[in-house]
């Protein structure tokens, strides 16, 4: 596997996982399993961001504290990244986001690009890319293209579930992204879904 890969092993991932896996698990469960897997993710994705000193005075004393370096700005890919997002802003409490809706063709499984609104230039950020599900890949391929052509350089891409033929074509067009995930499944069916997988995402988690 790509040495950008880093598959997240937690129990507490694992488990909600399987919650998410299963067909019987209703929306409202779906909501909020996918926000624990994601919280997870993104703390384990954020990890590697740089700090500085900052003094700070405690109730008792004054003491050297931290805050982060860089800039961070967060992509959710529409619709299926927004069930990501959420945990992102409570952990990034005022992080600015950029949107790219895409969509894929039912049948030729490729993205249509509908809605794309980034807050400027992200020249010197880390931007932080959440879509749950990396399939083809097509769809991650275009949004690290969006982004890498804003200026940012310093990609972290977080997936729930990533197949290998779609690591295989975002490591092949973009090999200094890295890839946070909590699993990466057996392949791709002949309708390009993720088997095992866990079915549509973006269906599942908003009830459509
Ligand atoms: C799903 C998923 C990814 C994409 C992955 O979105 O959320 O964005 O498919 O597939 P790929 O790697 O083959 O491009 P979908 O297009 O179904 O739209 P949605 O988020 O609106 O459900
Ligand atoms: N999008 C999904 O939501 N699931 C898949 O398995 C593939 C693409």
């Amino acid at each position: 596997m790509h040495k950008n890969v880093i598959v997240v092993d937690h129990p507490v991932v694992a488990n909600a996982l399987t919650v998410l896996r299963d067909r019987e698990t209703k929306t409202a469960a779906f909501r909020q399993y996918a926000k624990i897997v994601s919280t997870v993710l993104i703390v384990e994705a954020t990890k590697t961001l740089d700090t500085h000193p900052r003094q700070v005075v405690t109730p008792l004393a004054p003491m050297e504290g931290v805050e982060l370096s860089k800039e961070v700005v967060v992509v959710p890919v529409l619709r299926a990244g927004l069930a990501m997002l959420f945990a992102a802003q409570d952990l990034l409490l005022d992080v600015p986001v950029g949107f790219l809706g895409l969509e894929r063709d039912e049948k030729t499984a490729i993205a249509r690009e509908y809605y794309q609104k980034f807050p400027g230039r992200l020249d010197g950020c880390r931007a932080l890319v959440l879509d749950p599900m990396l399939a083809t890949g097509g769809s991650l391929d275009e949004t690290i293209t969006a982004v890498e052509s804003r200026g940012c350089s310093d990609i972290t891409l977080v997936c729930v579930v990533a197949a290998p033929e779609g690591i295989d074509r975002v490591f092949q067009s973009h090999p200094n992204a890295v890839l946070y995930t909590g699993a990466i499944d057996e392949r791709l069916d002949t309708s390009k879904y993720i088997v095992p997988g866990l079915g549509d995402f973006g269906d599942r988690y908003f009830g459509t």
